[in-house]
Order: C-alpha cells, then sequence, then structure tokens
C-alpha cells in the first residue's frame, strides 16, 4: 500500500494528529516526547504549513503548549481557536481566540477564518464531538513507531458504536492496512 497524496487545501475539516502505533496523541501528562527523532517524508511539514487556513484546538491541548508555542515550529502563521468554557481565565495571546460556543458554530467560525483552507482539529474530545455532528471531512493521521500504553486516545468513547471508515485515495476504501514492526534495540 503506498503513502497518503499529499494533502491539499480544500476546506476541509481535518482530524490531524501524530500518534503512537496504540492510538495515543499524547502521553499521560500530555507528554510528547515519544515524537523525538521520528522522521517524516520531504516536505510533509510544508504540506500542511500551506493547506491549513486555520487551527481549532481544546483548552487542554492549549494550556500545555510550552510558552504559547505555535504549530509547526512557529512556520504557519495563521488564526488559531480554541474552545473552553471558560475563557475569561485563559492567558490571551496573539492570533488566538478563545470560543465558548458549541463545536459547530466553532468549525463556522474556523472555516470562515480559514479562508478556503483547512480547518485543523487538532483536539481529541472536540473531534469526537464533530464526528457525532459529522462535521470531520478527513481524519489524517502520521503513526509513530512507538507503543505508548497510557495516555490520551485520538478516539476515546467507552460504550460507543464503532464508527465505520473509509481509506482515502486508490484502491478499496475498505483495505485494511498492513504495517510489520520490531522492538527497537
Ligand atoms: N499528537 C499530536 O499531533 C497532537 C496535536 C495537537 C495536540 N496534541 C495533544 O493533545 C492533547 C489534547 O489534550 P486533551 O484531550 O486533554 O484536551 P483538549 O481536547 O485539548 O481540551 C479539552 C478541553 O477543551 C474544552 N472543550 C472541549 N469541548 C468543548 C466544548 N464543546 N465547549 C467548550 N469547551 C470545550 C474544555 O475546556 P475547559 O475545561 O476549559 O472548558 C475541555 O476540557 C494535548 O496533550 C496536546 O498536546 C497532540
Amino acid at each position: 500500500m503506498s503513502d497518503t497524496a499529499p494533502q491539499t487545501a480544500d476546506g476541509k475539516v481535518l482530524w490531524h494528529f501524530a500518534m503512537s502505533l496504540d492510538g495515543f496523541v499524547a502521553g499521560p501528562d500530555h507528554e510528547m516526547d515519544w515524537m523525538t527523532g521520528v522522521s517524516v517524508r520531504p516536505g510533509l511539514h510544508e504540506e500542511y504549513v500551506t493547506t491549513t487556513g486555520a487551527i481549532l484546538g481544546g483548552r487542554n491541548g492549549w494550556d500545555q503548549a510550552i510558552d504559547g508555542g505555535r504549530p509547526y515550529g512557529g512556520a504557519w502563521q495563521g488564526p488559531i481557536f480554541v474552545l473552553t468554557h471558560h475563557p475569561e481565565d485563559a492567558t490571551p495571546a496573539a492570533g488566538v481566540t478563545f470560543l465558548n460556543c458549541g463545536p459547530a458554530e466553532a468549525v463556522r467560525i474556523g472555516l470562515a477564518a480559514a479562508g478556503g483552507k483547512n480547518l485543523e482539529v487538532f483536539s481529541p474530545a472536540i473531534g469526537r464531538q464533530l464526528l457525532e455532528l459529522r462535521l470531520i471531512d478527513e481524519i489524517d493521521l502520521h503513526i509513530v513507531p512507538v507503543l505508548l500504553g497510557d495516555g490520551i486516545r485520538l478516539y476515546d468513547n467507552p460504550g460507543g458504536e464503532p464508527v465505520r471508515l473509509h481509506r482515502v485515495g486508490d484502491g478499496d476504501p475498505m483495505a485494511a492496512v498492513n504495517v510489520r514492526y520490531r522492538p527497537a534495540t
């Protein structure tokens, strides 16, 4: 099976994450050091810098961002929207708008700000809500060769119904993805 095609800027709502092989997008205390040393295909970073019009995140993710660090190592400059039930105690930051509204309204605001490019959703909790509302266009993942065993899951919905997916790209949309790893020595 081939790698994904380069991302395109089509005004999509993307649930976009680097994820451990066992489905975590952050460690138990929001650690992200498990991504250190991982290589990606040439140009991947730039793909997202150019196709992303706006970012929608959750308050926990924002509060954990080091010194208000911006996505893509600062290479991307665009509007960031952070959903929170208590925007009044958020630390203001340039280019960041704290929203206290429903997830559908947050998407409407984010897409309007994205100006025809994609809205990236950087929050597991908000992505789950948007899936239920059928407002996610694509789930875009970069699988990191590590098993974390604990942390914040991409999709945490105990007792929920399975969410069926179709693979984007050529070929059978129901095809399983085969990967093969060995423990690193
Ligand atoms: N692996 C990757 O590529 C990647 C990318 C981005 C982020 N991350 C990580 O992902 C983790 C995300 O953390 P998380 O899952 O704990 O939290 P989160 O999704 O970032 O934030 C959850 C918070 O968002 C707010 N929220 C969610 N839905 C809301 C709604 N409908 N209305 C109002 N507010 C709403 C609430 O904040 P209030 O409690 O303030 O109301 C909620 O507590 C972070 O560790 C971050 O570093 C990983």
